[in-house]
């Protein structure tokens, strides 16, 4: 048993303050990779959460970012899922990571991308770019996510094919999941619908979701209407200009942002980076 081998003497050196072990890792394309961890005990997080992960730098102190959690809240672990910046301080060191090694976990879960920061609606849409995708992974197998609403809807745009691999996964083992099935209620995934795209590579669906949605080819790929704050709710996660175009088309259709201490209609949040 290499992994319990592994894990045991990691234990043995456990010396990081909020060490949690890393039990799995997966490199999806030369720039993007995920990883999953042990999960303290005490940790509780709402899905779409993020929390302060890292390593000690070269003089012992912690180099931490802020990720999202990927996995959902039911899970035993966590994870993650990460761009591999160039000479990023973080990214370039953690990208090294295997089962076995620790890593630094502040247990204090927060963020604007939950339910709570949202009114009841009937459709939500989660809009994300590249590694935006992650704390959709962890909503997607909420089953608060098809308890509040009648259709999901995951649009994600990436440059090529392959950063699209993670969410095509993502989805097909949701569809899959007899335990979620079992815990979300018998045909849910027939609520989730996924709309990925690519800007730079060939693929069935391209251009960025922006322009999809401005010429209204989105919609009647979706076969639904426009948004509307009566019906529908979004939550964006992805890079700066991407959020910022998304929060202005989305104001263009009536919705307001909504924060946890007064839920609105959409809610963004930055997908981090080094
Ligand atoms: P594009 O290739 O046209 O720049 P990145 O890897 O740079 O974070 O980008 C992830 C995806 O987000 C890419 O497909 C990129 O498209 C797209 N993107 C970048 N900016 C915007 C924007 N303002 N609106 C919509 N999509 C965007």
């Amino acid at each position: 048993m290499p992994d319990r081998q592994a894990s045991s003497s990691a234990s043995a050196k456990k010396t990081l303050p909020d060490a949690q072990t890393v039990t799995e890792v997966r490199h999806w394309t030369d720039r993007l990779f995920s990883f999953r961890v042990t999960r303290p005990r005490s940790l509780r997080f709402r899905s779409g959460e993020f929390v302060m992960i890292g390593l000690l730098d070269d003089n012992g102190k912690p180099l931490l970012r802020a990720y999202s959690i990927a996995s959902p809240a039911w899970d035993d672990e966590l994870e993650f899922y990460s761009i591999k910046v160039p000479d990023g301080p973080l990214t370039s060191r953690l990208q090294h990571i295997r089962p076995g090694d620790q890593i630094i976990l502040r247990p204090k879960p927060v963020g604007t991308l939950v339910h709570d920061a949202l009114l009841p609606g009937r459709r939500i849409w989660f809009f994300a770019t590249g590694t935006g995708i992650a704390p959709f992974a962890s909503l997607l197998r909420d089953p608060q996510t098809y308890e509040d609403y009648d259709e999901v809807i995951l649009t994600h745009t990436c440059r090529e094919l392959g950063e699209l691999e993670y969410g095509r996964r993502l989805i097909e083992d949701i569809r899959q999941n007899e335990l979620l099935e079992e815990l979300i209620g018998k045909g849910f995934a027939d609520k989730l619908r996924y709309y990925p795209t690519t800007t730079r590579e060939e693929s069935p669906k391209m251009g960025r979701i922006t322009d999809l949605m401005r010429s209204g080819e989105a919609f009647e790929d979706l076969g639904v209407a426009p948004l509307s704050p009566e019906t529908d709710r979004a939550m964006v996660c992805g890079n700066l200009a991407f959020n910022l175009e998304l929060k202005d088309m989305l104001e263009g259709y009536g919705l307001e942002e909504g924060a946890n201490s007064d839920p609105k209609t959409y809610v963004v949040e930055k997908a981090f980076l080094d």
